[in-house]
């Protein structure tokens, strides 16, 4: 997918949002059907962040089991002195994933970026997100990108602005919910967003205990499990389907040798659900694959950096290496 708009004037406090969605007017409804159609169902995770999908995860992140989100946020307080001299002034910084644009506060507050462009594919949330960031920080220049950043992504070309270093954050460890081959044709695609001199500033859980990681995926309160719930919740409102969800149930578990948890939706009866004019059976245990989250151990990640062309610059992490954020410099 790529597209080139005209260079546009930034205006502080005027929020721009550029488009660049999958031009397939049905590519919902494809993705599920040959997600469901498949010996393993799946549905791609991208699915899972309508409005009520991104509200669900903001409150996953403030579970007490969900480790991720706090220790990160602590980790970049922390680390942002010296991660703000490694950048430089006068950046550009470009967010995958922003969704609410919480941790990134810290590094605008900090860096005093020349543009601040988000990139989601959660219409809703990222517009939220970018018009209180204006509203908070009046000298900030944004525009944001709704897209796919698992897609191939040619940035809009933004105004002129005093740009020494394009900055690319990536927070949340969403690199691990693409499988490992994926993640690094990502790095690398990345690596031609940024050229030689940008830097990725990237969060990506460790590996740890079975115990912390099966809990941090399905809570005591089951928010998790309502978020991976409305993933049919929205096939059936969207696409029309007929999926009774009192017969599914959140199924996450860490699979150590595999070094990642993956997610399900799991089928408690014999059944079958319609979408599309489709018939979709289901055996009793059977499953939907909804998610993976790999986990990475620091000299792993750091060596996928650098089969992406990226150099390690600065590793930073939390007493109890629960999480860990690196900059890593393109070369
Ligand atoms: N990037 C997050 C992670 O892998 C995404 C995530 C957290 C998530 N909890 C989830 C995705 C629950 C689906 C369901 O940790």
């Amino acid at each position: 997918m790529t597209s080139k708009a005209a260079p546009e004037a930034a205006t502080p406090g005027i929020v721009r949002i550029y488009r660049l969605l999958d031009p397939r007017p049905d590519a919902f409804l494809g993705d599920v059907l040959a997600g469901l159609a498949r010996p393993q169902k799946a549905v791609p995770p991208k699915y899972f962040y309508d409005d009520r999908g991104s509200a669900l995860f903001e409150q996953i992140c403030e579970l007490d089991e969900y480790y991720p989100t706090r220790t990160e946020l602590a980790i970049m307080r922390e680390c942002m002195d010296d991660l703000a001299r490694l950048l430089g002034p006068d950046t550009e910084l470009v967010e995958f994933g922003s969704g609410a644009s919480i941790k990134s506060r810290i590094l605008i507050e900090r860096m005093r970026p020349s543009l601040y462009v988000p990139v989601d594919i959660a219409e809703g949330a990222l517009r939220t997100a970018a018009d209180a960031l204006a509203e908070r920080f009046p000298w900030l220049n944004v525009s944001g990108v709704v897209a796919d950043f698992a897609q191939p992504l040619v940035l809009p070309e933004f105004v002129a602005l005093p740009v020494r270093r394009r900055v690319v954050y990536f927070p949340g460890s969403t690199v691990g919910n693409f499988t490992p081959e994926e993640a690094l044709s990502f790095l690398r695609r990345v690596h031609d967003l940024l050229g030689p001199g940008g830097v990725l500033v990237i969060g990506v859980d460790t590996k740890k205990s079975k115990a912390v990681l099966d809990a941090a995926y399905d809570d005591a309160r089951g928010v998790t499990a309502e978020f991976n719930l409305n993933l049919l919740r929205r096939i059936n409102r969207e696409l029309g389907g007929d999926f009774q969800l009192s017969r599914f149930r959140h199924k996450a578990f860490y699979d150590e040798a595999a070094g990642r948890v993956e997610m399900h939706l799991e089928s408690t009866h014999a059944q079958f659900a319609r979408v599309g004019g489709r018939r979709f059976d289901f055996a009793p245990g059977e499953t939907i694959h909804t998610e993976i989250s790999c986990k990475y151990a620091i000299e792993e990640f750091r060596a996928m950096g650098e089969a992406a062309r990226f150099h390690t610059q600065a590793v930073y992490t939390d007493p109890d290496r629960l999480f860990a954020v690196y900059a890593m410099m393109a070369v």
